[in-house]
């Protein structure tokens, strides 16, 4: 029936893209816009009984078997043996240490999880969310449209019970899970890999067979043979809160991924997660409940806000299916974090021509162009992906920074802009647009940037620096000093921060002065004194001075001799000063 039906639409797919193939542009932009507001589920048209008033979005779909947005072309699928005729010998290496690879990973897998039959078959209820516009990155001609891949067990049938979950998290916590931190992106969580915390994994081992595999094997059946084929990897139990609040939007390295709730939803405020194509609501769970997905949709874990949010995160090999996309983009990326930059562009390259429409392929290659400085074809990736997921946050800033690049200041602040509407939590983005907007001396706009920058990362060293620059250009050096102050908590900054402030403070102390303030001078003076040394101190005891440090350093150095002997005249004008006053007397 599957196959069937996905045949069915394959057909329409092809009349419908002959018959429409001279569309007019906005008759484009219509049903662009349709199909777009159709993948964040907002589409008046219904699925399936309006099958034929659904086909013209059909076109936009991405992926194999689809369609150009932009274009009434269709693509066919790729066969490996002709890609291999077609790209030679080092393309047919790379596909052989892929599936070297992916054997290796399994047989690992196995060694630590449970590889094996399941008990029984799936059985929870799940609603399903749309995926958006691109099919998984791999095996992309399995899945047929629509694309409603992301499932998540409904409240009353949720994947374990209330008391399993809080059992898994007092094992858990029994063998120091919060002893371990765990990074995403820009972000920091509590917890800890699987592979340290034995008797969580042991659970986790049974809960593969009785559970997990029987699921996932009934809602997966494009891609899952059968429970023996599935391999888990990168394993975590995690933990939000207040201090450790989120993760970045990513996708995940893995073909499926899976995310279980193990808090009441009453013990925490805010958490949850959100996908980047179907806005900022999040797909919540009760305890216990579990979101089985495609790995490649970007996604993130909403910010928490009070109270602790426990969840089981867990990737999925297929023993049967090597994931080639998702293997050539990492070893790409590899190579690009090592300078090689050919070896890299010919990795996405490779990994474009198995999927046309993968997105991070594109993205990935757009990042090398960069890197190599050809700006033209980082803006031509850039926009494609952009095509294919129009709401993708960092595309839009990565195309920020290409059109910054080519002095299109304008471009760039749209750009950037249009990022911050979908992920304003981003303190980076801020503080690049506030570069943009100073360069076209928009202060205002600059000023309030570094303001939302510092709002979502209050120790932001880069963004207080500046913001206490921009604030001394306009002379007023009371608030710039207060900013240089908050920056030198950011070792990263401290030594500049130190530098900038003893400047300002020096400016203070002049003026009070002037105004016959002299005691108000000798304060401000000891107190910058005392933080520049402190922060000298700091710089050589934590070895923060990096390649610029020692400048700094030396800058901060003079600054100490500036400030004393400032602080000995002011003192010396004080002390004349109640001299002349005594012959008042
Ligand atoms: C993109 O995001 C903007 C701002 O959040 C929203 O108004 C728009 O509808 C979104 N478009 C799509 C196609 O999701
Ligand atoms: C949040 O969790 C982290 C890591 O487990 C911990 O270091 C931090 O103190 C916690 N924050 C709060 C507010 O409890």
């Amino acid at each position: 029936m599957q196959s069937f039906t996905s045949l069915l639409f394959l057909v329409l797919f092809l009349v419908l893209c002959k018959s429409r193939s001279e569309n007019t542009d906005s008759d484009l932009d219509t049903q662009r816009s349709d199909f777009l507001n159709w993948q964040r589920g907002i589409s008046k048209i219904k699925l399936p009984s309006a099958l034929l008033n659904s086909a013209p979005i059909l076109k936009f779909r991405g992926g194999d078997g689809g369609c150009e947005p932009a274009s009434s072309t269709c693509t066919s699928p790729v066969e490996l043996d002709d890609l291999i005729e077609k790209l030679g010998s080092e393309f047919k290496a790379a596909i052989e240490l892929n599936v070297k690879e992916h054997e290796e990973d399994c047989r690992k897998s196995c060694e630590i999880f449970y590889c094996g039959e399941g008990e029984g078959e799936g059985s929870r209820e799940y609603r399903s969310y749309n995926m958006g516009s691109v099919p998984p990155e791999d095996f992309q001609n399995e899945f047929s449209f629509p694309l409603n891949l992301i499932r998540v067990t409904e409240d009353s049938s949720t994947l374990l019970t209330s008391s399993e979950a809080k059992n898994l998290v007092k094992v858990a916590e029994s063998e120091g899970v919060l002893n371990g931190e765990y990074k995403s992106g820009k972000y920091k969580l509590g917890g800890d890999w699987l592979e340290n915390l034995p008797k969580t994994l042991s659970l986790f081992n049974s809960l593969l067979k009785t559970h997990i595999y029987p699921e996932l094997t009934s809602q997966f059946p494009q891609i899952i043979s059968s429970p023996t084929v599935l391999r888990p990897h990168s394993v975590a139990l995690l933990r939000y809160n207040s201090t450790h609040p989120r993760t970045d939007t990513h996708v995940d390295n893995g073909i499926l991924a899976m995310t279980l709730a193990l808090s009441y939803s009453g013990d925490f405020k805010g958490g949850g997660t959100y996908f980047e194509h179907l806005g900022k609501e999040t797909v919540d769970m009760e305890i216990g409940g579990v979101t089985f997905r495609p790995g490649s949709v970007r996604h993130g874990g909403s910010k928490v806000t009070e109270g602790e949010r426990y969840i089981l995160g867990a990737f999925m090999l297929i023993e049967d299916k090597v994931e080639h996309v998702r293997r050539l983009k990492n070893r790409g990326a590899k190579f690009r974090g090592e300078r090689k930059l050919e070896d890299a562009k010919r990795h996405f390259e490779w990994a474009l021509e198995l999927n046309p429409k993968c997105v991070t392929c594109l993205k990935d290659l757009s990042e090398v162009y960069l890197v190599m400085e050809d700006l033209e074809n980082a803006e031509l990736h850039i926009n494609k992906a952009l095509e294919f997921i129009p709401n993708d946050s960092d595309g839009l800033f990565s195309l920020g920074v290409i059109l910054s690049k080519k002095e299109d200041v304008s471009g760039s602040i749209t750009a950037y802009e249009n990022s911050l509407k979908i992920n304003e939590d981003d303190h980076e983005l801020h503080y690049n647009l506030a570069l943009k907007y100073a360069e076209v001396g928009s202060k205002d706009k600059e000023l309030t940037c570094y303001e939302n920058a510092v709002n979502v990362k209050p120790d932001y060293g880069p963004a207080l620096l500046n913001w206490g620059s921009a604030l001394a250009e306009t002379e007023n050096y009371d608030e710039a000093s207060v900013k240089f102050r908050a920056a030198l908590i950011d070792t990263e900054v401290t030594l500049k921060a130190a530098v900038n402030l003893a400047t300002v403070d020096n400016l203070r102390a002049n003026r009070l002065a002037v105004g016959g303030d002299l005691g108000g001078a000798v304060e401000v003076l000891k107190g910058s004194l005392e933080e520049v040394k402190k922060a000298i101190l700091e710089g050589a005891v934590d070895k923060i001075v990096g390649s610029e440090g020692g400048e700094y350093l030396a800058k901060a150095r003079k600054m100490v001799v500036e400030l004393s002997v400032m602080l000995g005249q002011v003192r010396n004008r004080e002390e004349r000063s109640d001299e002349h006053h005594e012959y008042l007397n």
